[in-house]
């Protein structure tokens, strides 16, 4: 479904320096698959999501989906299908809401796309996500997890085929995690997730993507198996290391983050 290859990413710094931010990535994404992206701060995992969803392009290499390479130029003839086959919730709601109500808001994409029955199916979806309550509100006046709620059914009514979420637990309480992981198990779509808690991603995904912070894939296979291997964790940073006591005794280990 998604091929990867050779890519790489820089931005301009404000003295037109191009920093590179992804390095010569390679991989594929089949059908089905529920992929979790792990890396530290700055990595790159929000940039490689963008570039999935076709909001920005590789610098080099190339990105196709469905076997057809994805360029400003192909985007362009496909947007209309492209846009409702592959949907990304960013890091931040907030910067995807923009109608006046919630009901507007998950509306707006079914409109987009001419779904029939569009009061219907936005019922149906804000009950889903049980925020029927929260239809006439304005999205901009909801809590950080009213939000992604909003934005998850927004996104998800149009019926894509492959889901991109970046940190989607972030503003989520545990009971709202444990549903959206429920919920997520549940959904039959081609999935990759952020996230940089990683006894949550064994739950969202059965295989990792680990960015370093050289910037390269460091890590393509089973979560299980990255799970085990501690030399990989600490390469990658994505375990800590912080004074403990035991039996009065001050002591370090590295620790597996586990916030919920
Ligand atoms: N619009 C931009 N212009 C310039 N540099 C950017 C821009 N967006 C991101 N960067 C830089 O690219 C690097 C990768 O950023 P990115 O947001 O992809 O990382 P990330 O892995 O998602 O980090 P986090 O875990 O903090 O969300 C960072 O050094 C960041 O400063
Ligand atoms: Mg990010």
């Amino acid at each position: 479904m998604v091929k990867i290859q050779n890519l790489s990413y820089s931005y301009q710094d404000y003295q037109l320096n191009e920093i590179e931010v992804l390095k010569n990535i390679n991989f594929e994404i089949q059908e089905g698959e529920k992929i979790i992206l792990l890396g530290i701060n700055g990595s790159g995992k929000s940039t490689l999501l963008k570039i999935l969803n076709g909001l920005i392009f590789p610098k080099e290499g190339t990105y196709s989906y469905k076997n057809e390479p994805l360029t400003k130029k192909t985007l362009k003839k496909n947007a209309k299908n492209f846009r409702q086959e592959v949907v990304f919730a960013m890091q931040d709601p907030s910067s995807m809401l923009f109608n006046a109500t919630v009901y507007d808001e998950i509306a707006f994409g079914l409109k987009q796309f001419k779904f029939d029955n569009i009061e219907e199916r936005v019922h149906q979806w804000a009950k889903t996500f049980k925020i029927e309550h929260l239809l006439k509100s304005s999205p901009l006046s909801l809590s950080g997890g009213q939000k992604q709620k909003v934005l998850l059914a927004s996104l998800l009514c149009i019926e894509p085929k492959f889901l991109m979420m970046d940190e989607p637990t972030a503003h989520l309480d545990p009971p709202t995690t444990g549903w959206l992981v429920e919920f997520l198990e549940e959904l039959n779509i081609t999935s990759i997730i952020s996230t940089h808690n990683l006894s949550l991603g064994q739950e969202l995904g059965h295989r990792a993507l680990v960015l370093g912070d050289n910037h390269q894939l460091l890590y393509d296979g089973d979560i299980s198996t990255l799970m085990e291997d501690m030399d990989m964790l600490i390469n990658a940073q994505l375990v800590h290391k912080h004074k403990h006591y035991h039996d009065g005794v001050e002591h370090k280990h590295y620790h597996i983050h586990n916030w919920k």
